[in-house]
């Protein structure tokens, strides 16, 4: 599989969304360790996941531990795999999702992804999502406190402006902002500006829910004609389709489907080989 750069890391052109295996509609734990092997079988090196990524109050780390779970039971070399997790959301247990963005809890959410994860140090910690109530650079100072601690090897941000991107450059530090996680799809198009300001900086793009979210990404190609078409015309998926048109964007970008099957995830990761010409990507750009 083609493969990008996130700081110093190696990873496969394509990630992995860990959500869909612990919120609302999840599968089993059998099927979710399927689907997590299947990724990694195809070549996935890049996982992300989030300490809020549960169903149920008292779950926080559900989907961290199961990524740790599929990681220990896959059998094959799973040491070049980055799993990169967020911290600064909170999911309650009613369905609601809440913030805090304050220092200390990122530290004790960071401390208790360690355990989750069941690592040394994290790969990747993300800012989940900016807390109105917590000046920006105060919590994005925690992950930086974090870096120099040794307790994450990387640090991004999530959800975030071109102005907080430009906060998080120069708290962390030169070259240390290693990647933005913002929303990205043929629907949502709106991120485009911070993409390219990442790409401009040498910042890994991660476009999240890239196939219009989980209730969406199966109705794509009839949502989406333009994307459709090319997807006939290659004989591939519609959703194919988009992640390789996002990675044509700019060699900053790592889509990070999120999938509960297998399948999905075996035919996202296609993708990463799929090269779309010229035309086809200035017809999906005008759709
Ligand atoms: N930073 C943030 O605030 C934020 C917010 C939302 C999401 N995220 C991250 O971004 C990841 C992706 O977003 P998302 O999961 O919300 O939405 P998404 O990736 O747009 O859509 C996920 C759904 O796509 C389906 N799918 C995946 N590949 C497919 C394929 N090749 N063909 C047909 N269907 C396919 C999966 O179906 P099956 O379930 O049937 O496999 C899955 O339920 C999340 O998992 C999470 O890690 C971050």
């Amino acid at each position: 599989m083609r493969t990008r750069k996130i700081g110093q890391a190696t990873v496969s052109a394509i990630g992995l969304g860990g959500m869909p295996m612990s919120i609302e509609g999840r599968p089993d734990e059998d099927r979710s360790i399927r689907t997590i092997h299947a990724a990694l079988d195809a070549g996935v090196t890049l996982i992300d996941t989030a300490d809020a990524y549960l169903l149920h109050a008292g779950e926080t780390g559900h989907n961290e531990r199961l990524i740790a779970k599929a990681l220990a039971t896959h059998g094959g070399d799973v040491g070049s795999v980055l799993v990169a997790t967020k911290g600064g959301h909170l999911r309650p247990g009613d369905g609601s999702w809440t913030v805090d963005g304050s220092p200390e809890h990122l530290r004790q959410a960071a401390e208790a992804s360690l355990k989750a994860l069941g690592v040394d140090a994290i790969g990747l910690y993300q800012f989940h999502r900016p807390d109105p109530r917590v000046p920006y650079e105060e919590s994005v100072g925690a992950l930086k406190d974090l870096l120099d601690a040794g307790k994450i090897r990387m640090a991004g941000i999530s959800n975030a402006s071109i102005t907080q991107i430009d906060i998080a450059r120069r708290v962390l530090g030169d070259g240390n902002l290693a990647s933005v996680q913002n929303e990205f799809s043929p629907a949502f198009r709106s991120s485009e500006p911070e993409l390219r300001h990442c790409a401009e900086h040498g910042i890994a793009f991660l476009p999240w829910s890239p196939l219009g979210g989980i209730g969406a990404a199966a109705r794509l190609g009839a949502r989406h004609s333009a994307f459709r078409q090319v997807a006939d015309a290659r004989g591939v998926s519609p959703q194919q389709v988009t992640l390789a048109w996002m990675l044509a964007k700019a060699p900053v970008v790592i889509p990070i489907p999120g999938a509960s099957r297998p399948e999905s995830v075996t035919d996202s990761a296609r993708a990463a080989d799929l090269v779309l010409s010229a035309a086809e990507l200035t017809h999906l750009d005008k759709a």
